[in-house]
């Protein structure tokens, strides 16, 4: 019985989710730790969602991941809210507390983080202006992380102004909204350019800017990980700006999650890296 008990269920629900490398992950790290345990793959259709979240405790699950179409809908379906989670308004990680409760949790901002220090290791948010493109979920964890390691100044900048004048709200003293006409200009004096938006990514066009104006000292980070040289980071690393590449986030985001259902803090290592890349 202890032997069955100790056997930890866990897994990424999200409809489709057969495109979810979260199973590659998690399944790495099982293996590399000699943990018992599974990491599933477990598509569930919207209406759905409430009764698997809510299976979750019936099944002895310790967690799940929640991908999209699911990380807004997963907000009022926990019994508390992380305040990370809370100010970037979305979930993408479920804890079984042991009294059966749900907590709500985020960790893309801490993944996007940990994956800029991966590359320069000294990196604060307080370094200089910061340019964040797009104003989608992954700009809200972006601007949350940003904000919380103590950023002065973030512009952000999104094809549709009315989502980012949302986005600023967030914190409005800290985040300037600029319209995306200006994102050539705005680059201006910038230690970090994010791009959140999916221009880039395989199937789309490049992102349409010039970095004439941004500081060879400056670090460029793109979330997209498919490529993993999207044409920004190309552009970048030709003038010999530090580039930051997707997959990193993707990697780090997973290692709260791992821990909190798992009990063990995994390390994101090259092998890790190649076992993720092989799957784009
Ligand atoms: P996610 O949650 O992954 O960030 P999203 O909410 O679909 O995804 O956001 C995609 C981002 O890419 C948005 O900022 C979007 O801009 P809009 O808010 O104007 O839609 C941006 N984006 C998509 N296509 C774009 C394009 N052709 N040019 C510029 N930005 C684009």
């Amino acid at each position: 019985m202890a032997a069955l008990q100790s056997f930890t269920l866990a897994g990424v629900i999200g409809w489709p989710v057969a495109q979810s490398r979260s199973p590659v992950l998690h399944g790495h790290w099982l293996a590399q730790y000699g943990i018992k345990g599974a990491y599933l793959p477990l598509p569930v259709q919207p209406e759905r969602l409430p009764d698997a979240i809510r299976g979750l405790r019936a099944l002895g699950f310790a967690g799940c991941n929640v991908t999209i179409p699911h990380k807004l809908g997963v907000l009022k379906l926990v019994d508390r809210i992380d305040p990370v989670a809370a100010r970037i308004g979305a979930v993408n990680t479920v804890v079984v507390q042991n009294d059966g409760t749900l907590s709500g949790l985020n960790t893309d901002a801490y993944g996007f983080l940990a994956s800029l220090r991966d590359i320069q290791a000294d990196y604060r948010a307080d370094a200089g202006a910061i340019v964040v493109l797009g104003a989608g979920g992954a700009a809200r964890a972006v601007v949350v992380a940003l904000l919380d390691d103590g950023a002065a100044e973030i512009r952000l900048i999104n094809r549709t102004l009315e989502r980012a004048q949302e986005l600023a709200r967030i914190d409005p003293s800290r985040v300037k909204v600029m319209g995306w006409d200006q994102r050539d200009e705005a680059l201006e004096g910038a230690a970090l350019l994010v791009n959140t938006t999916s221009q880039g990514m395989v199937g789309y066009p490049p992102l349409e800017i010039s970095l004439d104006a941004l500081p060879k000292t400056a670090i460029v980070s793109d979330i997209v990980y498919n490529p993993l040289e999207t044409p920004l980071l190309a552009a970048a690393r030709k003038r010999d700006n530090i580039a930051v590449d997707g997959l990193g986030m993707l990697l780090h985001q997973a290692v709260p999650a791992f821990e909190a259902f798992y009990g063990v803090r995994p390390h994101v290592s090259h092998e890790l890296r190649r076992a993720v890349e092989a799957t784009l």
